[in-house]
């Protein structure tokens, strides 16, 4: 490999258009180089968000099932755990940090998709440490496709700006190509005295994650801070 393709990561821009979720992954496995770099990215954000996400390699045991799909997932080798020590923002910081990891994992060139259903729950809450909670997992590894975009609700659907700058808008579109639940999007971003805010709209399943996953999009593009009301 040259100096130019080792150099040539994708940006978080390019890395939030290219995500889609992915049910059906290849058996290949993980490389090593990257499973270092991934297990740092979780520690950072373990670190940073004090929850508790790591990542199990090469354990089909947390999709497994005695039918061949678990739900419409296929060949889901490895996941990352969302755990921690659950309080009033737990939801929050899993949706937030769990997303940075996934779009991490994106650059790298891997699959993902995020589980609150379609898992073996048992299993997983095997391995936690004693008095964690369990957020979800996300499914990880080699797609068998890239996925395909999602079907969205527009900048109009779930903002309200008067006088916003343009940055605004850019961060608002970030968080359109979000993973939300069912597609749900239950979120309205605001521009308000120069400040971001941002909350859920009407009733759904995961809307605290949720809000926490579209606040690392917005932020990630913008470099501005979101206040969750
Ligand atoms: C919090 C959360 C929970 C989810 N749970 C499931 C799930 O249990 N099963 C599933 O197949 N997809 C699940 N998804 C994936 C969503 O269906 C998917 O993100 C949405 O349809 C948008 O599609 P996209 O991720 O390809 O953009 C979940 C996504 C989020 C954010």
């Amino acid at each position: 490999m040259n100096l130019k393709e080792e150099h040539s990561m994708m940006t978080i821009q390019e890395a939030i258009t290219a995500r889609h979720s992915v049910r059906a992954y290849s058996a290949e496995p993980i490389p090593k180089e990257l499973r270092s770099q991934l297990d740092a990215c979780a520690l950072e954000c373990s670190k940073e968000g004090n929850v508790h996400i790591f990542i199990r390699y090469d354990d089909p045991d947390g999709f497994d099932s005695r039918l061949a799909h678990y739900g419409n997932f296929k060949n889901v080798n490895n996941y990352i755990v969302l755990a921690g020590k659950k309080d009033a923002d737990f939801d929050l910081r899993c949706g937030y940090y769990g997303e940075k990891l996934v779009l991490f994992a994106q650059q790298l060139g891997l699959n993902t998709c995020w589980v609150a259903l379609t898992f073996n729950k048992r299993k997983v809450k095997e391995i936690l440490s004693d008095g964690e909670s369990l957020c979800m997992v996300i499914a990880l590894g080699y797609g068998e496709t890239q996925g395909t975009a999602h079907k969205g609700k527009t900048v109009r659907d779930v903002s309200v700006s008067a006088d916003a700058p343009d940055w605004f808008a850019e961060g608002v579109n970030a968080a359109l190509l979000a993973p939300t639940a069912t597609n749900q999007q239950k979120f309205q971003f605001a521009y308000r005295d120069g400040e971001v805010h941002l909350r859920s709209k009407g009733i759904g399943t995961c809307l605290r994650t949720d809000l926490g996953i579209v606040k690392y999009h917005f932020e990630a593009v913008t470099g501005k801070t979101v206040i969750v009301d």
